[in-house]
């Protein structure tokens, strides 16, 4: 991206109240997400599993912390919860998952 038009995307973002996320976090989250089979469950976009709620604008229905909360402590809000917890991943990967959840509106 040129300078010029990151920075206009990034206002557009801002404007839409969005959280900006460079293009190689978002490309790790989605790694992760593959890696990790979240989409045994879940659905994010057109496929994906059913067994929990879509992923699908999950940053417009949650906020952060309980986004960070449901990939760290599933069994926290839910105690009979399916979810395994990814309690052991690096913190870096638990944030960047966290982040680009939180950016999906
Ligand atoms: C074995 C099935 C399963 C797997 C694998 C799984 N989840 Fe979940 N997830 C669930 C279920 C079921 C819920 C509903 C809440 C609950 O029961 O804990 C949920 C809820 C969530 C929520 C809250 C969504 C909402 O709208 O309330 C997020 C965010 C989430 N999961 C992220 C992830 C991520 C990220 C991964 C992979 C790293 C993952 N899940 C893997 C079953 C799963």
């Amino acid at each position: 991206m040129t300078p010029i038009r990151c920075i206009l995307f990034a206002l557009v973002a801002l404007a839409l109240g969005a959280p900006v996320l460079a293009a190689e976090d978002e490309g790790h989250a989605r790694e992760l997400i593959n890696a990790l089979g979240c989409k045994g469950c879940h659905s994010l976009g057109e496929n994906g599993g059913n067994l929990g709620p879509s992923l699908t604008g999950v940053g417009s229905r949650l906020v952060r912390e309980a986004i960070h909360l449901q990939i760290v402590n599933p069994k926290r809000n839910n105690p009979a919860s399916m979810m395994p917890s990814y309690d052991y991943l690096p913190e870096a990967d638990i944030e960047a998952l966290t982040d680009y959840l939180n950016s999906l509106r």
